[in-house]
């Protein structure tokens, strides 16, 4: 049978179809809960929640399905991958994206005060939590730390965008390899080079790595139906991880323009920007990355300085439904996404997957 991979048995799913978790606060219980109780395995990102929001997400997980799930967190990335921001850099910045604020007859933003990193604390609660799967991205969690997710009958995930990555996570103590691709929606996760040198596409990568491990190796990046889902499947990945079609549906935080757009022609356009955050993830296209196209690389701050900076400017162009400004991530999909509810999205994933047999 098709589904009986070592990502279905080990994680004890029935089909090997995970729903990527989203950060930015776009994942939801409901969702989640929807994927997992229909045999698949629901995510949830957990990267911008303080650690009694972690619990109490938990809580309300385990309220709605008993199925297994996914929590996902982010790894901080080591000093030496960001940019160097001086004041220098700042005023850089304000000559180049203070053309923003004056078209939308705002001040200038201050630059905000660093806050104190809470990732221990999150990955603390994230112990305590003990959900039967774990996901990170942007690096691989100390061995100690998966070591004690094991010992709660956690298995771990650890994203990689190249095989440098991948080959680092085979090595570690980690469960699963989740080889991400270009296509993929959202931020690149690359901890071992930069992440615009990590661009291979999603069936290169997975070529390359399933050629170089011997963990279970699960792909994300570009799938959008059954079909393309079985391609990897066939390529001998255990499993497939899907985030854009599940944003689109109606279970997700996305917005209603958000999913709209996700399910229009306009999805198959997207492009890789730093511009919203400071790193390059995946988005449709928007008017902020074309008018500032020419922004030298140094006027852009580190993640998550930009998106600090930026935050009055979106809110206001929200505000005045200027949302062609705004950023609406996506991955590029292999066919356009239809289903608008997540269990009718998981069964056509099967159903494609089960008429694609031979
Ligand atoms: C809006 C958005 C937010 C995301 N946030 C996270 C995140 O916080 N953690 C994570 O591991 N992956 C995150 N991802 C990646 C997805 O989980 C998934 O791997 C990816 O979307 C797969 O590619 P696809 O969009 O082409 O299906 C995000 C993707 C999107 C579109």
């Amino acid at each position: 049978m098709w589904n009986r991979t070592k990502v279905s048995e080990l994680l004890g799913i029935r089909y090997p179809i995970i729903q990527g978790p989203f950060g930015g606060r776009f994942s939801s219980a409901k969702l989640l809960a929807s994927v997992s109780n229909a045999g698949g395995l629901g995510s949830f990102g957990l990267n911008s929640y303080q650690p009694e929001e972690i619990l109490e997400i938990n809580r309300q997980i385990k309220a709605a399905t008993d199925k297994p799930y996914n929590l996902n967190l982010w790894i901080p990335l080591e000093e030496s991958h960001q940019t160097d921001y001086s004041g220098e850099n700042f005023e850089k910045w304000k000559s180049e994206f203070g053309k923003l604020y004056k078209k939308l007859d705002l001040p200038l933003p201050e630059m905000p005060r660093t806050k104190r990193p809470i990732n221990n604390e999150q990955i603390e609660a994230l112990i305590q939590a003990a959900p039967p799967v774990a996901s990170f991205i942007f690096g691989i969690p100390n061995e100690s730390v998966i070591r004690e997710l094991q010992k709660v009958g956690t298995k771990v995930i650890v994203a990689a965008t190249n095989l440098e990555e991948a080959i680092a996570i085979e090595e570690s103590k980690a469960d699963i390899i989740l080889a991400t691709g270009r296509e993929a929606g959202g931020h690149r996760p690359s901890f071992k080079r930069r992440a615009s040198d990590s661009l291979l596409s999603t069936e290169e990568l997975a070529k390359e790595v399933l050629s170089n491990v011997s963990k279970p190796v699960v792909v994300a990046g570009g799938i959008t139906d059954g079909y393309k889902a079985n391609q990897f499947l066939k390529l001998g990945v255990s499993g497939v991880q899907i985030g854009t079609a599940f944003l689109a549906c109606d279970e997700s935080n996305a917005s209603e323009h958000h999913k709209e757009l996700l399910r229009s022609e306009s999805s198959y356009t997207t492009q890789l920007t730093n511009i919203f955050s400071g790193r390059l993830a995946r988005t449709m296209s928007s008017k902020l990355v074309s008018d500032f196209d020419s922004v030298k690389s140094d006027a852009i701050a580190p993640y998550p300085l930009q998106s600090q900076l930026l935050a009055p400017a979106m809110k206001e162009l929200k505000a005045r439904g200027m949302f062609e400004y705004t950023a609406h991530w996506a991955g590029i999909p292999s066919s356009l996404i239809v289903e608008r509810n997540a269990e009718s999205l998981l069964r056509s994933l099967v159903t494609q997957i089960e008429s694609d047999q031979f």
